[in-house]
């Protein structure tokens, strides 16, 4: 419970309103489908002219309004396509993705009982009817992906019941009315992506209810409002302002923000330097001051207090002084860019203690002395050019100064042009020389040793007890790549796909060799891991260790690729329908729960791309075991891109270990991919995919979760897409003694949709 409270307050959230939200949520997905839900109560008059009105205005090229056809007043009897009713009033309109056009009438205002108007990824032009702003239990406006134009009206801010206003990416214009967060209930306001100009309103910073604020990419200018916490209990947790002409300062009263998460700015004009006190929105994951002119030092409260940092972005400002040591104290860090500053001194060798840091640039700066090796053997130039005095990595100028930093302490004068004294080269060329006799005589060695071992080795194959014979032919040993063709690269190296001389196919994985155990270490493991025998486990047939240290490693070849390129780069002409996914699913998770109990193996990296399928799309994990083959060090280093990816469990920043949790974790995300059709490595806000999940179940439109194709049979499978997105939501709980084992996941996969024998064999 510890662990999540401090680092995933924001995931907590979503997820407790998730169960929060559960039954709102049965009711709106279950009831288009459960006909007792439907109304059936002839729709009042005033309701019934207000629809025709609005049909009359909308233009329907594809005819989704032709079922809002009789006369009869039959727009509550079911027929009536996106709209809901209760009491012969209409509830709801949602008419998403319907390429409509026209306008939205005025009329609107007579749906008195409206709760939802949701007409998204639409055409719609003309203004948005202020007469919503009559509607005393509007609850959700979704109108964003539209050709509104006009500005947002000044009266929906006396909806007293207005939860969410999304009007972004339309062509909006004006400025924002002062009382738009009036409604003491909104929590979501986006009006991102318009052409909205003038300030931000000082009565935003009074909201106490407000927690979604996006404004980005608009015209709007002047400085950003300085009273954030003045009347207490502040609930805003993110907030992104960048790509606008905004001036000033970043504002002080952002440190009483307790609740914040991600913060952007970027893309202003935004002067000063950064608050002290920043450092106390403990809470924050992201923040992105970059492309401003934000001067001053980096405030040590910066890293000391923001547990919880994921990212940092201040590229691009006007930076001064050194980064402190104190940035080492930020576990949870991924992605660092202080580039195009004027940072000095030397880079902190605390920064080497982020292991997770995947992303690093602190390119064009001022700064001086060594690159710790950990860094430069980690990031390539890119990450560090520009930086005139800088030295120690790849295409830098040598470092003329001796003293490499060794430990935490800083070196007060960064670069050292000292003049080495006679007895000074004496040392050095001795030992040099003394190197490269050590050298020689290694060289000699293995040579003689290689010479007796040669003719046993390259036969391994076929004395391993593995179930191939032959040795990898059509694959040239030599270059790794002659006459075969390159099918990816994995963290463990790169695959191959090669003929044998058979004429069947096989994938050939060349292990990449500094990261391996010895030869001996080697040939155990891998023994033991061909002998693994399971439908759904990617089948290890035969291994060559080389005469050089080479070592390749032979599996069944699966035409299909990965899940994830069969999920996520297709076309729409090739949907998958809910009964593949689902078999899909349950085959990875018994190849897991055969991983879990029969050979005790944790897989630690299941992703999609772990996931292969054959001709029949079965699923075959992959690359289970493979750690064994591997040096402690490569391991975490495989561990920390698995996280960029998306499909790192929140515990494991901090344990850094895998456990059957972890895996089940994994399985979770894969689930909510096949249910969603996004991939975990897409950008959802700087949300990962079970935060995205989860906070679109709690904004009521959870139909709006589920992949689009899915939603076609929906009325036969809802209750399936339902059971699924709960259980997959139980696999990613944060915390990792909730998430159910594998066993008991297959088992209520097995509830949810009984297993139908494959179509080739008729039942
Ligand atoms: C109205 O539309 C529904 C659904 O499209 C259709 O089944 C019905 O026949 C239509 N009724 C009339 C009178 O056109
Ligand atoms: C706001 O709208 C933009 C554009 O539609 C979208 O990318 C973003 O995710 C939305 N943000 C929030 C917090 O709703
Ligand atoms: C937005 O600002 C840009 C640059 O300041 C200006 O060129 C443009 O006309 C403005 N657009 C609107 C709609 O105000
Ligand atoms: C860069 O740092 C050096 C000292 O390390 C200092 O002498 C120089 O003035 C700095 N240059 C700029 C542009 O800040
Ligand atoms: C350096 O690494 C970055 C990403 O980490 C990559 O985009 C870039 O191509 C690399 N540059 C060179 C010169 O290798
Ligand atoms: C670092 O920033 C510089 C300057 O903007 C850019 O050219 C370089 O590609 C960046 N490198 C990485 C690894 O992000």
């Amino acid at each position: 419970m510890a662990i999540h409270q401090q680092n995933f307050g924001f995931f907590i959230s979503h997820i407790t309103h998730f169960f929060l939200f559960l039954h709102l949520f049965i009711y709106f997905f279950i009831s288009p489908v459960s006909s007792q839900a439907w109304d059936g109560i002839i729709v009042t008059s005033s309701n019934f002219q207000a629809l025709q009105a609005v049909k009359q205005e909308l233009i329907d090229p594809k005819g989704f309004l032709r079922s809002w056809n009789d006369t009869g007043y039959g727009a509550c009897s079911g027929r009536w396509l996106g709209i809901k009713c209760a009491k012969g009033q209409v509830i709801v309109i949602q008419l998403p993705w319907k390429s409509l056009s026209g306008r939205i009438s005025d009329k609107i205002g007579q749906l008195q009982a409206l709760r939802k108007l949701s007409l998204h990824d639409n055409f719609i032009t003309g203004s948005i009817p202020s007469t919503l702003g009559i509607l005393p239990d509007l609850r959700g406006v979704q109108l964003f992906n539209n050709k509104l134009t006009g500005s947002v009206p000044a009266s929906l801010g006396s909806c007293p019941s207005l939860q969410t206003l999304d009007l972004s990416n339309n062509l909006l214009t004006g400025t924002i009315p002062e009382s738009l967060v009036n409604s003491s209930k909104l929590i979501r306001l986006n009006l991102s992506f318009n052409s909205i100009s003038g300030f931000i309103p000082v009565s935003f910073t009074h909201s106490n209810s407000l927690t979604f604020l996006a404004l980005q990419h608009n015209n709007l200018s002047g400085s950003i409002p300085d009273s954030w916490g003045s009347t207490g209990e502040n609930k805003l947790q993110y907030f992104t302002l960048d790509h606008n002409h905004l001036s000033g300062t970043i504002p002080v009263s952002l440190s009483k923000l307790s609740e914040l998460q991600e913060v952007s700015f970027s893309h202003n004009l935004i002067t000063g330097s950064i608050p002290n006190d920043i450092g106390k929105v403990t809470m924050v994951r992201k923040l992105d001051f970059s492309y401003n002119a934000i001067n001053g030092n980096l405030p040590v409260s910066l890293f000391s207090n923001m547990s919880s940092l994921v990212m940092l972005n201040l590229k691009r400002n006007k930076l001064s002084g050194t980064i402190p040591d104190s940035v080492g104290n930020i576990s949870s860090l991924v992605q660092l860019d202080l580039s195009e500053n004027e940072l000095s001194g030397q880079i902190p060798f605390s920064l080497t203690n982020l292991s997770g840091l995947s992303s690093l640039n602190v390119s064009y700066n001022n700064l001086s002395g060594l690159v710790p090796v950990l860094l430069s053997q980690k990031f390539n130039s890119s990450s560090f050019v520009g930086n005139i005095q800088l030295c120690g990595y790849t295409g830098s100028t040598p470092c003329l100064s001796p003293n490499p930093p060794s430990s935490g302490h800083k070196h007060t004068s960064g670069h050292n042009h000292r003049k080495l004294s006679t007895k000074d080269i004496i040392l050095i060329a001795a030992g040099a020389l003394l190197i490269v006799l050590f050298i020689l005589c290694c060289i000699l060695i293995t040579c003689l040793v290689r010479k007796k071992t040669t003719s046993k080795q390259g036969q391994t194959t076929t004395r391993s007890g593995l179930k191939g014979t032959s040795p990898p032919v059509g694959v040239d040993v030599e270059s790794g790549e002659n006459g075969a063709e390159i099918m990816g690269k994995s963290t463990y190296g790169t695959v191959y796909k090669a003929t044998l001389e058979d004429g069947s196919q096989v994938a050939v994985k060349r292990l990449r060799e500094k990261i391996m155990k010895t030869p001996r270490e080697f040939e155990n493991e891998v023994t033991a891991l061909g002998k693994i025998r399971h439908p759904n486990l990617l089948a290890l047939r035969a291994y060559y260790l080389g005469p050089k240290g080479e070592k390749l490693l032979v599996f069944d070849y699966m035409p299909k690729g990965s899940l994830s390129t069969f999920l996520h780069a297709r076309g729409p002409e090739m949907p998958i329908a809910w009964p593949t996914r689902m078999r899909i699913v349950k085959g990875i998770t018994r190849g897991l729960l055969h991983l879990h109990t029969r050979e005790n193996i944790i897989h630690g990296n299941l992703t999609s791309s772990n996931v292969l399928l054959d001709d029949d799309t079965q699923a075959k994990i992959t690359d289970f075991g493979l750690s064994r083959l591997m040096t402690a060090a490569a391991n975490a280093n495989i561990v920390a891109t698995a996280g960029a990816l998306g499909y790192r469990a929140p515990e494991f920043s901090k344990l850094k270990k895998a456990n059957t949790k972890t895996d089940v974790y994994g399985i979770g995300v894969i689930i909510l991919e096949l249910l969603t059709g996004k991939s975990p490595g897409e950008g959802m806000n700087g949300m990962d995919l079970p935060q995205w999940v989860a906070s679109i179940v709690k904004e009521e439109w959870t139909n709006e979760v589920f992949d689009l194709e899915l939603m076609k049979d929906a009325s036969s499978i809802s209750d399936e897409l339902l059971n699924t997105l709960k259980l997959a939501l139980h696999c990613v709980d944060p915390s990792p003694s909730a998430r159910p084992e594998v066993q008991q996941v297959l088992q209520q996969l097995e509830e949810i949709r009984a297993d139908t024998p494959p179509s080739s064999t008729p039942s």
